[in-house]
């Protein structure tokens, strides 16, 4: 543990124990959102106080924080007798395991700086300098990930291998190779091993949430999690641009169509994106031309904001920076109180390009600073925050729960267009326990059309029905049905994302093996319904669950969307089947999931249930005819 900072440049600093402090914590918090409402934060702690023996007889404490799923740690420099600045030129901490595990990883840097990888796995000596979360599964078979709670001013973490069986904390420098600049006092952030039996036991956990900071915000009742559509897909899929022209998709009109499907079909939110000045041209290399305030000529901003705030829906202003950041950050202020003017409440930032502003990784300490301040300013506004090409998540939503959502993953819009024919049907069965462990995705399920080309042989690779079980399976509390408005129009799958919430009061992974399988129950954070989402790899599959965590006393109506008969996700992803039936906590439930396939189920508690609802069960076959049909 330790690390190299300028001014010990050669000489690894030698620290002697001095004084510890114990004590524990055993305290309930509640989320505003997310995939619990409660969450308790049961720890012992103990704090070491160091005093390096030479030098500059520097002061060091290390806190630790030991949990029943795991454990955190971290590092103060508390005031110091000498200057107060720090070069830090390497972190030390090593992890060190007894054997070659094996580790679902992705690379760092190397295909793109914002994650946007498939997971591999591999043993940890196959293996070179790894991102966080690293999930591992030892020869024991336990489940272990490596990450970082609350990365605030500071350089992201990643694993390098050093020797046999270890890795060390290789911190993202600045383009000058310095790893952090900082004054006494400060705290590094937390470095995390959660352990669990399951894999599920990873998911469930909320360690990383435990070792944020409370609130900061005095007011949170204008933060609203909800599900939104948006002009975008329609830009991947080349029927739209970004940019002015005869095929623009942020025109008035085609807004306000967005805005009246909204309406009719529940959804909270519309995203606009190409709706500003500055995408001609080549804006991912040099976004240095993007206005925040200036509309294009065909978006009357205060015509659509006053109709869609009259019909209760708001807009998702995009905010694409082509990675300028300091073009951005000189226009935050007045991009943002221009939006709290128009009653525009969320915004999703991207930053497009290998380097922001030219020089710095995203999830350096330059990243880190920028990103906390465009979350920080979005708050003063009172403004949600969805950020896509962003450092990653490390439970900053408990101390700005306006903060909501990011991409920092490959999501669904690889499907588009990638060139090596989009997510495998395994991506989705390993992000749970991957990805998802650094908080929420703005994955942008629902695809209901699978007939576009964009690049031959490249598609969603799902059936439509695991399309809906991604809305459990992925929790994001802006969460996007991303199809066009009319491949929903007539599907019953439609009902389901109508009803799905996006905020939990509970979250169980009911069964579980990382990459092939996840089935999760979660109950919703404002009624006594619970949703099931089970989704499975390219293999079909048949699962049985037990309903044992519903309430004893009630009887449920089961909603069940599965795969129809011959889907595969390769040939036929479309047949889905909408049946009902009763259940309670006594009974089990059997699955069929179609290769690339999953299965969605809403769970209502009636009254008298068998007086409600048709028995035996009702099967009622969906295959669709064809486009026209919508
Ligand atoms: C990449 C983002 O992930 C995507 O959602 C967005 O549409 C494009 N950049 C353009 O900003």
């Amino acid at each position: 543990m330790g690390f190299r900072v300028l001014q010990q440049a050669d000489q690894p600093t030698r620290y002697k124990l001095f004084s510890t402090e114990t004590g524990s914590a055993d305290e309930r918090w509640e989320q505003p959102w997310g995939e619990f409402r409660y969450i308790v934060d049961r720890h012992q702690s103990l704090i070491v106080h160091l005093a390096e023996t030479g030098g500059k007889k520097s002061l060091l404490d290390i806190h630790f924080r030991v949990f029943d799923d795991g454990v955190g740690f971290r590092y103060s420099f508390p005031e110091q007798n000498g200057p107060d600045s720090v070069v830090i030129l390497d972190e030390l901490t090593q992890f060190t395991f007894p054997e070659d595990h094996q580790v679902w990883w992705i690379p760092v840097h190397s295909e793109n700086s914002y994650y946007e990888s498939l997971y591999h796995k591999n043993h940890i000596s196959e293996t070179d300098t790894i991102n966080t979360p690293a999930t591992f599964e030892t020869t024991g078979g336990l489940y272990l990930a490596i990450h970082e709670a609350n990365l605030t001013d500071f350089a992201s973490m990643t694993l390098r291998k050093a020797g046999a069986n270890q890795y060390v904390s290789e911190l993202v420098p600045w383009s000058n190779g310095v790893k952090v600049y900082a004054k006494t006092p400060f705290v590094s952030p937390w470095r995390t091993i959660i352990i669990g039996d399951k894999p599920g036991d990873l998911v469930t956990s909320t360690l990383m949430l435990n070792l944020n900071e409370p609130c900061s915000l005095d007011d949170i009742s204008w933060i609203q999690p909800v599900k939104y559509i948006g002009i975008w897909w329609g830009m991947h899929l080349n029927k739209y641009t970004w940019g002015q022209g005869p095929t623009h998709g942020a025109t008035t009109k085609n807004v306000m169509k967005y805005i009246d499907f909204a309406i009719e079909n529940g959804f909270g939110g519309v995203l606009v994106e190409g709706w500003n000045e500055g995408w001609d041209g080549n804006w991912s290399e040099d976004g240095t031309k993007f206005s925040f305030t200036k509309s294009y000529p065909d978006f009357d901003l205060g015509k659509i904001t006053s109709y869609a705030v009259m019909k209760n829906v708001r807009l998702t202003g995009h905010h694409e920076t082509g990675g300028a950041v300091a073009n951005y950050e000189n226009q935050v202020e007045d991009a943002y109180a221009l939006y709290h003017k128009y009653g525009v409440n969320t915004v999703k930032t991207g930053y497009v390009n290998k380097y922001l502003d030219g020089r710095e990784w995203h999830d350096g300490q330059f990243g880190v600073r920028h990103y906390r301040k465009v979350i920080e300013t979005a708050a003063k506004y009172r403004i949600m925050i969805d950020n896509h090409e962003p450092v990653k998540g490390t439970g900053l939503q408990r101390t700005y729960p306006n903060f909501m959502t990011q991409e920092g993953g490959r999501g669904q819009e690889w499907d588009a267009w990638s060139t090596d024919g989009g997510n495998p049907p395994s991506h989705t069965t390993t992000l749970p326990f991957t990805r998802m462990l650094a908080g929420p995705f703005d994955f942008t399920p629902g695809t209901f059309d699978f007939d576009y080309i964009v690049n031959k042989g490249t598609r969603v690779n799902t059936t439509l029905s695991k399309q809906l079980a991604l809305f459990v399976i992925i929790f994001s509390p802006l969460q996007m049905a991303s199809d066009l408005p009319e491949n929903y129009t007539g599907n019953p799958g439609l009902e389901f994302i109508k009803k799905v919430p996006c905020t939990w009061s509970d979250t169980k992974v009911l069964n579980a093996e990382i990459g092939k399988y996840v089935t999760m129950a979660r109950k919703d954070r404002n009624s006594e319904e619970w949703y099931i989402g089970s989704i499975t790899n390219e293999d079909p599959r048949t699962l049985e669950i037990n309903l044992d965590f519903l309430e004893d006393s009630l009887d449920y109506r089961a909603e069940i969307y599965a795969d129809g008969e011959n889907a595969d996700y390769r040939t036929n992803p479309d047949p889905i089947t909408v049946s009902t039936r009763v259940v309670n906590s006594r009974m089990q439930l059997g699955l069929k999931l179609a290769a690339g396939g999953g299965t969605a189920i809403r769970l209502v508690p009636v009254d008298d249930a068998r007086n409600q609802v048709r028995i035996p069960q009702s099967h009622d076959l969906y295959i669709p005819q064809g486009k026209e049909k919508f």
